[in-house]
């Protein structure tokens, strides 16, 4: 089951389409990395799942129910914590009382604040005021928020913006146990893919407005295109031979240039070359990180 799906959402800013056509397959029990540089269109984005501004095309559906029924958002919003921008704290009350305004707000039992306390690793800070806390200690307080009302989505926007290594860690350990550990499925943007590389099962790579990729990171892997660097005394001969044998191969700097979908194909070219008499005195394999495809798809921006 889909607990976010949008169909063609799109947000549109007079003459400038700020989300075109999203079409967001979320899984019930993901961390969904949804990631783009700055200006991609992913805040917006978040703003239409939450109600917060209307779409002006397409439509969202959270746990099924369309986020456009204003009869239904009550109801939607009530399984959903919401972490978007900095959290707004009380700076001179503590940050348990900074949760007991909220939790009275949302009519929530007692024994909740102690629950996201201990979650967030925030018991020893509890009683402090938020103004003494660290980046680090205030988005992770933004977090016991959000989980308050025990929420089944959570909704993240840029959660590690602005904090050192260290708060980036922490809050990183924090969601990637959250569908395992607390049942609650994550949705997250991000414009880093260190990032999503390390906490999301699921991503979405969006940039201009528009999707460019979304599915497993497994399945981003499985689709990068690996090239053998190959040399040998005669690289015309080596071109001409591999390309009668199926390969694809080009000449690039006195080397051949061999597309790879798997890293045993260097065996087979090799065996393939010398089987012809050609001796190979070089081979490397050139594979694309996820960073460089990452770049390459939203480089263009
Ligand atoms: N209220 C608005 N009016 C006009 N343009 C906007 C508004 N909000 C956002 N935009 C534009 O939409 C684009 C996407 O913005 P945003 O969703 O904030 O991107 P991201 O969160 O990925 O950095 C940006 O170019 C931004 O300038
Ligand atoms: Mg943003």
């Amino acid at each position: 089951m889909n607990i976010i799906h949008t169909v063609g959402l799109s947000r549109r800013y007079k003459n400038f389409q700020a989300v075109d056509k999203l079409n967001l397959e979320v899984p019930s029990g993901s961390v969904y990395g949804f990631l783009g540089p700055n200006g991609a269109g992913k805040t917006t984005t978040i703003r239409m799942l939450l109600g917060l501004i209307q779409p002006t095309g397409g439509n969202a559906h959270l746990f099924g129910l369309d986020v456009a029924d204003s009869r239904q958002r009550p109801a939607i919003l009530k399984r959903v914590g919401a972490l978007v921008e900095m959290p707004a704290l009380y700076p001179h009350l503590s940050g348990r009382e900074n949760l007991e305004v909220t939790r009275l707000l949302l009519n929530a039992d007692k024994q909740h604040i102690d629950r996201v306390l201990k979650i967030v690793n925030l018991m020893d800070a509890a009683d402090k005021p938020t103004k003494t806390y660290s980046l680090g200690m205030k988005q992770r307080l933004g977090l016991a928020l959000a989980l308050l009302n025990q929420p089944e989505l959570l909704i993240l926007d840029e959660p590690t913006n602005g904090l050192d290594p260290a708060g980036i860690h922490e809050i990183r350990d924090l969601i990637r146990m959250m569908p395992q550990e607390y049942g609650i499925t994550v949705f997250l943007s991000s414009h880093l893919l260190s990032e999503i590389e390390i906490m999301a099962t699921h991503l979405g790579i969006v940039n201009g407005g528009r999707m460019l990729f979304q599915g497993t990171l497994a399945s981003l892997q499985a689709q990068r295109e690996s090239h053998l660097l190959v040399g040998v005394r005669s690289p015309v001969d080596a071109v001409r031979y591999l390309n009668q044998s199926g390969w694809s191969a080009v000449q690039q700097n006195g080397h051949v240039k061999v597309t790879a979908h798997d890293p045993a194909d260097a065996a087979l070219i090799n065996a393939a070359l010398v089987k012809q008499g050609m001796h190979v005195h070089h081979l490397t394999l050139e594979q694309p990180t996820l960073e460089d495809m990452f770049l390459q798809m939203t480089g263009n921006n």
